[in-house]
């Protein structure tokens, strides 16, 4: 489950009452849950669809109860017979829940290899509503085939978690694009086997746990580029405001204390290939659940995965033989679920490509921490930085190809934490830079690079009440930036995200319980790309939808000159 015992972990036992004062605004609150079903959302820019949808398809439908700990809910899938043609896929994961429960982490996997990471909502006693809908056209070449669908939802349900999560989920083929990104050739997942009882994601519980997984790729691949898929829960949920314990004694707080740096380092045959810096994904039930009543927040429904381009490594893994990747989650505390997926591109002339690994550059971690604490109070400065650099080249039928991918990060960490630990303030910026440059065997040059920044900013203050409960302020700013710049021979494009959430609210907490409260947030979304823009700004307070604006300019299908696809011209599948 995505909560634990932290002291940031709340929701919802008893009904809010309506005498409440606010503790910042001056209007009125009642705070009842609505009294109708409500849905809630995450705001992102809606897919773009071609005009005609071939066909649907209902993989599993399922009551999510009592499933934890319980082997994963598995649907065996076939390529749709009535509509053989697909050139976009997108996945629809639509549930409704009622009743009281906790934010639980869910996985979807195909055969193994993971789609959809995803947190579900918290439910009301009336009801709630939501959908997730993503694009899997990446994954099109599992769905030519027949596969086996897992579901892992661990939920639990007794008298008091009432909440039994009712969940659909299909699959929506679309036709008519014409030069469409159809994805891998073959996807080799990097996760665990399915007969157990729990998801398919690896577990990573403290600094020197390491996960591996052992693969083999075929002989011919001519690109490769590893998908990671991670989540933090219990007591790293907010890895990004763990103090550091041995400069602060905070055990009465039972705050966990490994500092607030991460970093997920992925390993191929001991050899660091990558590193993921995540972005800070607040789960449902995350700082003052009501903030994400209805709007949740960024990446919740929808969890970010982190590509690595591993091409330059293809030629010390193309000897038929066995390789290992291995994750390790640095300082982690209990618990990391990660896993990958390995894409993989084929050369269709010829049975047998060749590789050689030529610059390998992959800095140690410069890491710095500057503390100044006086009993609980004080703050920790925290810094870090790292980059990765590898080139290679893979000889294929199509010719030589030379690639540099490389991998650029910074941190920053300032925490302050004040009245005798009761309050605390977290600005954190990362900044994670990927690029990729591809020579081809013209000379001409292929590249993409994406310039991503993940802001978050956390202000939160417990007054004691002197009654078992205390009153509970916390004001979060999440903000995630990416900038994409893909460029060849054909020219070049830019595409952007901007999405910034600003929540603000209080909540009275007794035990763990909140018995009364108010969120309030506040969302911009802006894309861009040459040929179109996006934009919502959007705010909800108590339930409520304050104001609403979207401008959508992206009616029009563009075309993409990456990812690098040579040799003959790929027909749809089917
Ligand atoms: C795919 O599954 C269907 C339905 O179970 C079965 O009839 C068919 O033989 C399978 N195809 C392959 C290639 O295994
Ligand atoms: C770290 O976690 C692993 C896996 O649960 C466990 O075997 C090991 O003892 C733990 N190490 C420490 C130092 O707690
Ligand atoms: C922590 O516990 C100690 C001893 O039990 C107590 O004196 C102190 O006031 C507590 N601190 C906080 C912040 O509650
Ligand atoms: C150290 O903490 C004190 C009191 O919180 C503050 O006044 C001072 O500016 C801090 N110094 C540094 C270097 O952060
Ligand atoms: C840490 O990084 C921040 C932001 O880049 C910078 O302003 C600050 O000077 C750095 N502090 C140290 C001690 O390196
Ligand atoms: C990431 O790229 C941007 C834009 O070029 C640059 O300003 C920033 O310094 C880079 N950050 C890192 C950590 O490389
Ligand atoms: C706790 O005490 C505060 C004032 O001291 C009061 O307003 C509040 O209602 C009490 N809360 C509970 C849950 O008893
Ligand atoms: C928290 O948000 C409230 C409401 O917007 C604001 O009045 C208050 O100043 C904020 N506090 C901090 C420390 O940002
Ligand atoms: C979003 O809408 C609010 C309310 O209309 C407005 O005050 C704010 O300036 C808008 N923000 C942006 C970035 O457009």
């Amino acid at each position: 489950m995505a909560t634990s015992s932290s002291i940031f972990l709340l929701y919802f036992l008893l009904p809010f009452f309506s005498t409440a004062t606010t503790l910042y605004r001056s209007h009125l609150i009642t705070h009842q849950e609505p009294s109708t079903p409500t849905t809630f959302f995450e705001v992102t820019k809606p897919i773009k669809l071609p005009r005609t949808k071939s066909c649907s398809q209902l993989i599993l439908e399922h009551d999510f109860g009592y499933t934890y700990g319980k082997t994963p809910i598995l649907a065996n899938y076939t390529p749709p017979l009535n509509c053989p043609k697909f050139s976009k896929i997108v996945l629809e994961w639509t549930a409704t829940c009622k009743g009281r429960q906790f934010d639980r982490i869910f996985g979807v996997w195909v055969s193994g290899v993971e789609i959809l990471r995803s947190c579900t909502a918290e439910p009301t006693k009336n009801g709630i509503f939501w959908t997730v809908k993503k694009d899997v056209t990446r994954y099109s070449s599992l769905f030519i085939k027949n596969q086996t669908f897992a579901v892992y939802l661990g939920n639990v349900v007794d008298s008091t978690y009432t909440g039994v999560y009712h969940v659909k989920l299909l699959v929506h083929f679309y036709n008519e694009v014409k030069n469409f990104d159809f994805g891998a050739d073959l996807i080799v997942p990097i996760s665990r086997n399915v007969d157990l009882n729990d998801g398919l994601w690896f577990e990573i519980e403290n600094s020197t746990d390491v996960k591996s997984k052992d693969f083999k790729i075929p002989r011919n691949v001519y690109r490769a580029v590893l998908e990671v898929y991670v989540s933090f829960h219990e007591n790293d949920e907010f890895w990004y405001a763990n103090p550091v314990n041995e400069y602060v004694s905070l055990n009465n707080l039972s705050v966990p204390g490994n500092g607030a740096f991460r970093e997920v380092v992925v390993s191929l045959d001991e050899m660091v290939v990558g590193v993921v810096w995540p972005f800070t994904v607040i789960y449902t039930g995350g700082a003052n659940p009501l903030f994400w009543r209805p709007i949740s927040g960024i990446g919740s429904f929808d969890l970010p995965s982190y590509d690595i381009e591993i091409t330059p490594l293809l030629g010390k893994i193309l000897d038929g033989s066995s390789h290992k990747i291995s994750f390790r989650v640095t300082d982690a505390l209990n618990v990391w679920y990660v896993d990958a997926n390995l894409h993989l591109w084929l050369d269709g002339e010829s049975m047998k490509t060749e590789g050689k690994l030529l610059e390998y550059s992959c800095s140690t971690l410069s890491f710095s921490l500057l503390t100044n604490f006086t009993g609980f109070d004080g703050s920790f400065i925290t810094n870090a930085s790292r980059s990765i650099t590898m080139t290679g080249m893979v000889k294929s039928s199509y010719g030589t190809i030379t690639t540099k991918s490389s991998q650029s990060l910074s941190y920053s960490n300032y925490m302050v934490m004040g009245n005798k630990g009761n309050l605390q303030i977290v600005d954190q910026i990362i900044e994670f830079n990927d690029t990729v440059y591809a020579m081809m065997p013209s000379s001409s040059v292929y590249s993409l690079e994406s310039f991503k920044k993940y802001l978050f900013n956390w202000y939160s203050d417990n007054i004691d009440q002197g009654n078992q409960s205390y009153v509970s302020v916390t004001n979060v700013t999440l903000g995630l930036e990416d900038k994409r710049v893909k460029s060849s021979e054909y020219g070049s494009s830019v595409s952007s995200v901007k999405n910034l959430q600003n929540a603000r609210g209080y909540m009275i907490v007794k035990g763990h319980l909140v018995v009364q409260g108010l969120g309030s947030t506040q969302q911009v979304y802006k894309y861009n790309d040459d040929s179109c823009c996006y934009s919502r700004n959007i705010s909800s307070s108590d339930y409520l939808i304050l104001h609403d604006k979207v401008i959508d300019s992206c009616n029009q299908r563009t075309w993409s000159h990456w990812p690098l696809k040579i040799g003959k011209k790929r027909s749809l599948p089917g």
